[in-house]
């Protein structure tokens, strides 16, 4: 899922989105009642009216977004009450909030409130939050009406595969009808999210989606699929796109390089998205250091087409049950020993 926190994938337009093939794109519950306010985007007609968006949405609960922006004031059973950090308002977040908000938006999956302790958390706290977001969970399960609106859990439990079972075994008995790992990306090793990954899939329901939040770099998001995960979302393809970033089969690309200056290839020579059919990295550097807004529009666009035919590569090759050869194809090519 390409990320529109702010209901808009940043600098590019829904026709794009589609031309290289999104199927489901990310919003943020927290931004979005900061500003416009959920109110207004429900007056408005909905948030895929607002911004244009035909295919489906997932929100997020706005927890995550909570503990990683805002200054949070207190966090107790009842919810969080933070200050906002466009006003330094006071405002609070219950999980019945979470979901109101979310049905507001009218997103076609929206997810539950949770807490997410940094990944080295003591164990009393981690446990602690996992006790706390599966009573948030059942709240939000109740409060939740919208017949047209999928709600999915959310798995807490940081590197403690047990307390990780436990939390999912709590969730999978309340009936969700698709369950997300959170609390992964919070100050753990790439290495260490890898290695608990297989057992803490392991107890999720096959039958429904299987979500990873917030990973990751394109051989986290194969690891997910190793282990079993169905769905991503990841600022990485924009984030890294509106700093000159690129990923490439032959490894990420960094554009402002004066090694670009007076190069006419472009980005990637396998690519077919558009800003490869017809820019040259030369171009683009140009466009970097001159600062003109198409370069993180062109980068973001090709990032975005990177990760999505990885993803689609990924589908054939586990139709076809030929995934593990191309997961390590792929490695090899991203590490320069292909
Ligand atoms: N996005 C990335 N990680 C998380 C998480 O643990 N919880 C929520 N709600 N969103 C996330
Ligand atoms: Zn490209």
């Amino acid at each position: 899922m390409p990320v529109g926190t702010q209901a808009t994938v940043k600098g590019i337009t829904p026709d794009q989105l589609a031309a290289f093939g999104s199927r489901i794109i990310l919003g943020n519950t927290y931004h979005l009642t900061l500003r416009p306010g959920d109110a207004l985007i429900a007056e408005l007609g909905g948030l895929h009216r607002f911004m244009s968006w035909n295919g489906p949405i997932l929100t997020d609960s706005g927890g995550y977004q909570v503990f990683s922006l805002a200054d949070v004031r207190k966090i107790t059973d009842a919810g969080a009450t933070f200050k906002s950090h466009i006003d330094g308002k006071i405002l609070d977040l219950t999980p019945e909030r979470a979901v109101e908000i979310q049905q507001n938006l009218g997103s076609d999956i929206a997810m539950v409130l949770d807490e997410c302790p940094p990944a080295k958390a003591p164990d009393a706290v981690m446990q602690a939050a996992v006790d706390r977001s599966i009573r948030w969970a059942e709240r939000c399960k109740a409060a939740h009406t919208r017949k047209d609106q999928a709600q999915f859990a959310i798995i807490q439990g940081g590197l403690d595969i047990k307390l990780r079972q436990r939390c999912a075994e709590a969730l999978v008995a309340m009936d969700f009808p698709g369950y997300a790992q959170g609390g992964f990306s919070v100050g753990e090793s790439p290495e260490e999210m890898a290695a608990a990954l297989p057992e803490c899939v392991d107890v999720m329901p096959t039958h429904k989606p299987r979500y990873l939040m917030g990973v990751g770099r394109p051989q986290d998001l194969l690891a997910g699929v190793a282990s079993g995960i169905d769905m991503f979302d990841c600022v990485m393809p924009t984030r890294n796109g509106r700093n000159a970033m690129a990923f490439t089969n032959s490894g990420p690309v960094r554009l402002r390089n004066a090694q670009h200056r007076r190069d006419p290839a472009p980005l990637a020579s396998d690519c077919a998205c558009y800003t490869c059919q017809h820019f040259s990295r030369a171009y683009l550097h140009h466009l970097f250091h001159v600062e003109e807004m198409l370069g993180p529009t062109l980068v973001s666009l090709h990032n975005l087409a990177f990760y999505l035919d990885l993803m689609a590569r990924t589908r054939s090759a586990i139709a076809a049950g030929r995934f593990a050869e191309f997961h390590a194809d792929c490695l090899a090519r991203w590490s320069g020993n292909a």
